[in-house]
């Protein structure tokens, strides 16, 4: 399996599985956990914001360690990703220089369809560390088309740092460098993921109930 960075085979990728399952006993405490606003349509919460927040300072520590003394250029994939890059980049203490671009897989329901990039990077990269930042890794099409188009740019490392591991799902031979969460197969919102454009402000990581999301 192919490595998202580029200095694959140099090391070991720093992949973390955290919350890898999500047992049934818990998911009663997880059931009553999602605030009553969202409850009729948020089956249950898979991560809380807790959860997120110790997750989210330990990817920076290893951020941190990987990068220390770089000039980093981070580069965020739009939309999804807002809530996890302004948490992220918060705790990176680390000189670094921001920029994004707009991609979309323009399919049908929630399935992965043809990307389209709606934003090009203003940074000039050639050269530079870079941070890949995606708020989830699912069928692997995103990553494998951004990736070779930042590394013709030439920089001189890239790295890539997704908040969700959705391994269930994946069609390309693709992994991130740094891993949040691996989550099973199940469709999330919230933290900045959609469905239909909304839900994307949930504080949290949630199931849809079924009728509002027919299926994963
Ligand atoms: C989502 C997500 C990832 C991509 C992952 O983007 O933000 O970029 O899908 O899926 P894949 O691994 O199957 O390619 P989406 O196109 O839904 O746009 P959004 O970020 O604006 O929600």
């Amino acid at each position: 399996m192919a490595c998202a960075g580029n200095d694959q085979g140099a090391r070991s990728p720093r992949v973390k599985i955290v919350n890898a399952k999500f047992k049934t006993k818990n998911s009663k405490l997880k059931t009553s956990a999602v605030p009553p606003r969202w409850r009729q349509e948020v089956e249950r919460v898979l991560i809380t914001d807790q959860q997120i927040a110790r997750r989210v300072k330990a990817l920076a520590r290893e951020i941190e360690k990987d990068f220390g003394g770089r000039d980093l250029v981070v580069i965020s994939l739009l939309s999804g990703t807002v809530m996890f890059l302004a948490d992220l980049i918060r705790q990176l203490n680390l000189p670094l220089r921001l920029d994004f671009m707009g991609v979309s897989s323009y399919g049908s329901g929630t399935e992965s369809g043809k990307l389209v990039f709606t934003k090009e990077l203003r940074l000039d990269v050639r050269g530079r560390d870079v941070l890949l930042v995606d708020d989830i890794l699912d069928t692997g099409k995103t990553l494998s088309q951004v990736i070779p188009k930042i590394r013709a740019l030439k920089p001189r490392r890239l790295k890539t740092c997704v908040l969700l591991d959705k391994s269930a799902r994946r069609v390309e031979k693709i992994r991130a460098n740094y891993v949040g969460f691996k989550i099973p197969d199940v469709f999330v919102v919230g933290y900045g993921l959609d469905f239909a454009e909304r839900y994307r402000n949930l504080p949290f990581v949630g199931v849809l109930r079924p009728p509002v999301c027919p299926k994963a």
